[in-house]
């Protein structure tokens, strides 16, 4: 199994020079799904190389999609001749993700069948409120042997319809989203989530012919067509893998400018940066972070868009662990998503988890050493690659996999700006000690 081996500096090592930010994987795996709406081909640019990428890719290619080799991250995909519809368990097992392909499916060939996901380590995650939806435009859903059998209704075509979801849900959001694209008559979807992924799925699929208002906002309202045409789209650039960095830069220190990067839509994210000392100068495409001494801690809960992300509360909970204070971080989207606290910990970090908070006593850089540790998920992996470059000594991460699926050759990257970062294979704590 791939590790990342990390050589930190205890608290001497620096950040020097620029990272280009990818396209966003939540927004280029609806994306890539959107495609099933039409038959003609849609030219996807911005498109980041990553494992949930390829599998996204294995899965389209599975229902008879012609997908071509992402190069130079672009990437061209035609859903025309014999699509099945029926997503099977051995590759939504491997990628929750793959629900995306339900609306879609269920809107143009008036069936699917699709796995129900399994498992997963940051939550149960169920897809109700998919399935809600789903039915409320008409569509017959039954569970059959660990399938999600949906069918539109009689004539093929699902309905419009009023839904209010229980919950604020990104795939379920885009799910119905995709399928009211080419429901007969209007889909009002309220409590929409707001994430700039949902924005650009809606630009994208308005681009092929969709007609949807309300992008960004909480109601989003969908005027069904009767079919929608190919298109060319840029992915919106990855707010997650940029906020990965500026956290990576605020625990080191040092100087970085992140490009193809998009401020507008890291609000919440770039204010608790500064809050922590992070000076940063904007422009539209560019974000310059310089950070001296010690970053001070900072409180959060996570919520939803335009709310503090769940997805960067493990890294910035690296830099609260080396920071000048006491903090506490709620969780409050995931169940379980503070994995990487043990592991933190175990790197010399003092993090008490109660309920969904999680209490850090900030500790100064030089007392924290390298060790073997375990990523658990895709951010966990991040949140301890960051810590990794503080720790004095040698810090292992195993299981990297969870790594690759949402950061394009990280430690390429962070190994450019100025860290010591290796992937290695089959390494044991001997290498550590
Ligand atoms: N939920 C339900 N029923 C549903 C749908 C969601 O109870 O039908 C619950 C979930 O269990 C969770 C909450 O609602 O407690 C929010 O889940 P949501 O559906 O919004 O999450 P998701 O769509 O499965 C996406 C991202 C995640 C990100 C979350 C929250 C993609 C492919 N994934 O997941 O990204 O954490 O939204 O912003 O867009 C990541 O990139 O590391 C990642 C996990």
């Amino acid at each position: 199994m791939e590790q990342l081996k990390i050589i930190g500096g205890g608290g001497t090592t620096r950040l020097n020079g620029s990272i280009r930010i990818g396209g966003a994987k939540n927004a280029a795996l609806p994306i890539m799904c959107a495609t099933l709406l039409t038959g003609d081909a849609v030219q996807l640019r911005n498109v980041p190389s990553l494992r949930d990428i390829n599998t996204t890719s294995k899965l389209l290619r599975e229902l008879g999609v012609s997908v071509s080799e992402l190069e130079h991250d672009k990437v061209t995909i035609q859903a025309y001749g014999t699509i099945s519809t029926k997503a099977t368990y051995d590759l939504v097992k491997t990628m929750r993700a793959s629900i995306l392909v339900l609306g879609p499916l269920l809107a143009r060939f008036g069936e699917a069948w699709v796995s129900l996901p399994g498992g997963c380590a940051i939550g149960a995650r169920p897809v109700d409120q998919h399935i809600k939806g789903l039915q409320a435009m008409g569509a017959e859903i039954t569970i059959e042997h660990g399938y999600i059998h949906a069918k539109a209704p009689a004539g093929g075509r699902l309905i419009g319809a009023h839904i209010v979801t229980e919950m604020i849900t990104v795939t379920g959001t885009e799910n119905l989203l995709m399928a009211a694209t080419l429901a007969s008559g209007t889909t009002i979807i309220e409590n929409a989530a707001c994430e700039p992924e949902v924005t650009d799925l809606a630009k994208m699929l308005i681009s092929m012919g969709a007609k949807i208002e309300g992008l960004g906002t909480s109601r989003l309202v969908i005027e069904g067509v009767e079919q929608l045409h190919g298109t060319t789209h840029t992915v919106v650039s990855d707010r997650i893998e940029a906020g990965t960095f500026l956290c990576a830069v605020a625990a080191t220190g040092g100087d970085v400018t992140l490009t193809h990067v998009d401020p507008t839509i890291m609000g919440a994210v770039l204010d608790k940066l500064r809050e922590m000392g992070l000076q940063m100068e904007l422009t539209d495409t560019t974000i310059r972070a310089v950070m001296t001494g010690q970053p001070k801690p900072v409180s959060f809960k996570t919520t939803e868009y335009p709310g503090f992300p769940t997805d960067m509360q493990a890294q910035f909970m690296a830099v609260n662990a080396v920071a000048s204070g006491a903090s506490r971080v709620t969780e409050t989207i995931f169940e379980n998503r503070f994995m990487h606290v043990q592991e933190m910990n175990r790197l010399g970090a003092s993090i008490v988890v109660d309920g969904n908070t999680a209490s850090t006593e900030g500790v100064l850089p030089e007392t924290l050493s390298g060790a073997m540790v375990m990523a658990t998920d895709l951010r966990a992996s991040a949140s301890l690659v960051i810590l990794g470059m503080v720790a004095g000594g040698t810090t292992i991460v195993d299981r990297i996999y969870h790594l690759d699926r949402g950061y394009q050759r990280m430690e390429e990257k962070l190994t450019a700006v100025g860290a010591t970062i290796t992937r290695v294979q089959g390494l044991s704590e001997d290498e550590v000690l």
